[in-house]
């Protein structure tokens, strides 16, 4: 199914829904409990002493709840939060105008932070250091640097690729809190407490067949529970037991594993084009006409994750779990791109 093709109007329901089931609180926020219990100490110590908290780096692979944290650290400071994300800051000055209107104590909430231009992020670096903007007026010899206290803040910034940030940037954050793919357990609770939220009659078993394939993403749990919802009211009386869950999510191709249409074209591509790898990322983007950025953020994480893609200096290689989890049989030794350099 490609979401892409949903049209606007259906698209704002589903962000209203997002918004809906997004956990208000640390008390609704389910799992993550290394990243919650640290948080909640730095919370704690600063809010004690009064002083806003230190710049807090969110990364992880999407869907897993970084704008969710962002969002509750800042209920739990007591503060506002002011959010942008690091594309829509494209000159300096955007930069200087949200730092300049920010009331002590706030959150600024920068999303895509490894997408921040350079000349943004060094207007950043006195900001979060001392609280000051250095500005430059005039151009040439004339031209002197006026420094400009700023209220002081909290910087929080999210990323899918924290790798792509420069050393620079991460060194200015405190507090570096990493997101990982949540445990089926976990996965579970978020879809129970979303049908509960959602007003959704569902068995326990069926909810457990969701979550199965859910990709250890509360994300993509909460969309796959309101198609499956869809399915029980249309075929079946309304309740998500395990036999329409298994239904709908058969129908709407999603795996045992979770893996749905483009991951296994992603995997399929490796395969049969490419010899099961190594193959440069670009070229597996270009044959299934992604974006490279799209199949690194979107869809690699989980497949290096479930061990179905490694990652090489060459390229990406198509595991022996991956050929069986397709249904094929495995290159013979020597077969496989692999081993041929
Ligand atoms: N710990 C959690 N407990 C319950 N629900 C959660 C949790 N984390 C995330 N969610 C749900 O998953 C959805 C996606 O989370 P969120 O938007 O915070 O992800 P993200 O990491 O910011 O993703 P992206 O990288 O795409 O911006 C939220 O709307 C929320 O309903
Ligand atoms: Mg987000």
């Amino acid at each position: 199914m490609d979401e892409r093709i949903v049209s606007p109007v259906a698209l704002q329901g589903e962000k209203e829904i997002e918004n809906s089931l997004r956990p208000k609180s640390f008390a609704e926020y389910i799992g993550q409990e290394s990243v919650v219990k640290n948080l909640k100490v730095f919370i704690q110590a600063a809010r004690e002493r009064g002083e806003p908290l230190d710049h807090l780096l969110l990364c992880g692979p999407p869907g897993l709840g970084k704008t969710t944290l962002a969002n509750i650290v800042a209920h739990e400071m007591g503060v506002n939060l002011r959010s942008t994300s690091g594309p829509a800051l494209e000159r300096a000055g955007d930069l200087a105008a949200i730092l300049t209107n920010l009331q002590m104590g706030d959150i600024l909430f920068v999303d895509e932070i490894h997408r921040l231009p350079r000349m943004v992020e060094e207007v950043l670096y006195p900001a979060l250091e001392d609280f000051a903007l250095d500005i430059v007026i005039g151009k040439g010899p004339s031209a002197r640097t006026l420094k400009l206290d700023i209220p002081s803040f909290t910087l929080v910034g999210a990323t899918t690729r924290e790798g792509l940030l420069t050393s620079p940037l991460r060194s200015r954050f405190g507090i570096l809190s990493r997101l990982d793919y949540y445990h089926p357990e976990d996965i579970q609770k978020v879809l129970e407490r979303s049908a509960r939220v959602l007003d959704i009659d569902a068995e326990k078993e069926g909810l457990e067949q969701v979550a199965s394939r859910s990709r250890g993403t509360p994300r993509v749990a909460n969309r796959l529970l309101k198609r499956v919802r869809d399915v029980a009211q249309v075929e079946g009386d309304g309740v998500i037991n395990p036999a329409i869950a298994q239904k709908a999510l058969d129908q709407l191709e999603v795996d045992h594993l979770g893996l749905e249409g483009l991951d296994r074209k992603i995997l399929g591509t490796i395969v049969n084009k490419f010899g099961g790898g190594p193959v440069g990322l670009g070229t597996i983007a270009a044959a299934i006409s992604e974006e490279t950025e799209t199949v690194e953020e979107v869809y690699e994480p989980f497949l290096l994750q479930a061990g179905l893609l490694q990652r090489t200096p060459r390229g990406r290689i198509a595991t022996d779990q991956a050929y069986r989890h397709l249904g094929l049989e495995l290159p013979g030794d020597g077969k496989r791109g692999l081993f041929d350099g």
